[in-house]
């Protein structure tokens, strides 16, 4: 059995003094969570201290959103694993499609990002997903393969178990579209099928699947019942507990 994960995604909202009251208000509003789901709320940097902070002595772990694959160095503006395992944080969310799209993140550069999350002993939270125009020309298990063949290149299984992977379709991210149940469990399936290919069959079957893009209250619940989906990544209905918690009350 792999214990559900919902994690929220902050984005760039929510400022360093608002940051206390959210991570108190969902560590209230999903206790009853604790134990049974993992909870985590991924935040913009400049957020993190307030976050492990308010989160000290609660269930609700704290994520970051990006890490640089260097341990230190001249790197003008990033953060390393290094500093984030300090501050307390346990999840790093690497490749988003928004880091993608604007930010010249490559599957290359996943990879580095990636292995040295796991190095550093945090879990890597890998994002991949296919766009519409990816979809439409058929090219989804191309893409799919493509992302994880590079981007979790050189992880073991032992790793593995450091890793979780969020499968976001681009066209379904803060677009109130949602892939329905079916669509995202066949892609899962997929993603666990070319998972086995990389770590093996059985570590494969121990790795936490998310989807993401548009999860709410009304669809969690369905999508989460899904055999290969194994928790959510949520952005928008991350922001207020009360949007969040139904979420994480549908993944027990
Ligand atoms: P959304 O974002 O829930 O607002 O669609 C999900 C994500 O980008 O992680």
């Amino acid at each position: 059995m792999r214990k559900k994960i919902i994690a929220g995604n902050w984005k760039m909202n929510i400022k360093p003094g608002e940051t206390a009251a959210l991570v108190k208000a969902v560590a209230e509003a999903t206790k009853d969570a604790a134990g049974i789901v993992d909870v985590v709320c991924c935040t913009p940097a400049i957020d993190i201290p307030a976050a492990v902070a308010a989160a000290a002595g609660t269930h609700v772990k704290i994520g970051a959103e990006n890490a640089h694959w260097a341990e230190s160095g001249a790197y003008t503006g990033e953060i390393s694993t290094a500093m984030l395992a300090d501050a307390g944080v346990e999840y790093v969310i690497i490749g988003h499609s928004e880091r993608r799209q604007y930010f010249g993140e490559s599957d290359e550069t996943v990879n580095k990002r990636a292995r040295a999350v796991i190095a550093a002993g945090l879990t890597a939270i890998v994002c991949i997903g296919e766009t519409l125009e990816e979809r439409e020309a058929g090219k989804l298990e191309e893409v799919i393969e493509r992302q994880m063949n590079v981007g979790l290149k050189d992880i073991s299984s032992t790793d593995a178990a450091k890793l979780v992977i969020a499968y976001e379709p681009v066209w379904a991210i803060g677009t109130g579209k949602t892939a329905t149940p079916d669509q995202a469990q066949e892609v899962h399936a997929l993603i666990r099928a070319t998972l086995a290919k990389l770590v093996g069959a059985e570590t494969a079957e121990t790795v936490r699947i998310q989807y993401g893009g548009s999860m709410k209250a009304s669809n969690a619940a369905e999508l989460l019942a899904k055999k290969d989906i194994d928790g959510g990544l949520i952005g928008g209905a991350a922001l207020k507990a009360d949007t969040f918690a139904p979420i994480v009350a549908a993944a027990k």
